[in-house]
């Protein structure tokens, strides 16, 4: 029977795989969350980054929006991803850029940050805080490296209501972002973690734009396989394609959306 450390490690593990494989590249290129850079970089001037700041980009992927920010903001940017092959991804990405001295990166858990008390003056993490299993945890971990009066800038995805059994299944499957909450959920678990001074933002256009350019990408992988020149193994892009039907009724009719929460944390410990 799988206990309930061996279910949050299963799903990160899971979810690291699944940000790993070819698929996830092919529909969404290196950069794993919805509005791409421009959106990184709307939260960077959010939570005004400068050269002056050291920064933790948590669940960092394949380091494209912390090497991004490390060059438009002049930072330096420690990126850490479970996945290490995200990480490997990720060096090679920032030597390629020659801002390899600006940044850094490593293999760990967001759940459990390997770095000292108050290390960083900002904390960025992109479509990810919902893909924590124990979000309790990943908050505090995230307010405790931060320096008194230090930034946090999340995006991520938020749902309204519970969605139909079928579609929450769907969405385990393909994106592991079945832990979404409601923008005013995430505020109370990052309050009560020690953060305060929030500004929120509705970015559902970004999550639209994503799932419809995936979309078209589905049929053009579906093209490439019908012409003999790709195979699909075990993937069905019936299901696919279905699953992304139903994701833009679902982002149209508000239930489910992406959103910019920017906080800083408190100045005095309580
Ligand atoms: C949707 S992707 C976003 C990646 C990146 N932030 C971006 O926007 O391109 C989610 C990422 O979270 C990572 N991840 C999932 N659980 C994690 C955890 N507990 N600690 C660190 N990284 C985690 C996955 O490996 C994956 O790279």
């Amino acid at each position: 029977m799988l206990t309930e450390t061996t279910t949050g490690r299963e799903i990160k593990i899971c979810c690291a795989t699944f940000y790993q494989s070819d698929m996830v590249r092919a529909l969404l290129g290196d950069v794993f969350h919805p509005g791409g850079l421009a959106l990184t970089h709307r939260l960077g001037d959010v939570i005004e980054l400068g050269p002056a700041d050291r920064v933790l980009d948590a669940a960092c992927g394949r380091g494209q929006s912390a090497v991004y920010l490390a060059e438009s903001f002049g930072c330096h940017v420690t990126g850490l991803d479970y996945g290490s092959e995200n990480i490997a991804a990720a060096e090679a990405h920032a030597a390629a850029k020659g801002v390899d001295c600006l940044t850094d990166f490593r293999q760990g858990d967001a759940e459990g940050l390997p770095f000292d008390d108050g290390l960083f003056d900002a904390v960025v993490s992109e479509c990810s805080f919902c893909t924590f299993p124990d979000k309790t945890s990943a908050a505090t971990e995230m307010a405790r490296v931060l320096k008194p009066g230090g930034r946090l800038g999340l995006t991520d995805m938020t749902v309204s209501g519970s969605l139909p059994d079928d579609i929450q299944n769907l969405l385990t499957w393909v994106a592991c972002v079945a832990g979404a909450g409601a923008p005013e959920d995430y505020v109370s678990i990052l309050r009560k973690a020690g953060l305060t001074n929030f500004t929120i933002e509705d970015q559902q256009d970004a999550l639209l734009e994503m799932v419809t350019n995936a979309r078209r990408k589905l049929l053009g992988i579906e093209l490439t396989a019908a012409l003999g020149k790709l195979n699909l193994g075990n993937l069905n892009i019936d299901e696919g394609k279905q699953l992304a039907r139903q994701a833009v009724q679902l982002i149209e009719a508000g239930r489910v959306g992406y959103t910019l929460i920017a906080a800083r944390k408190m100045e005095r410990e309580f």
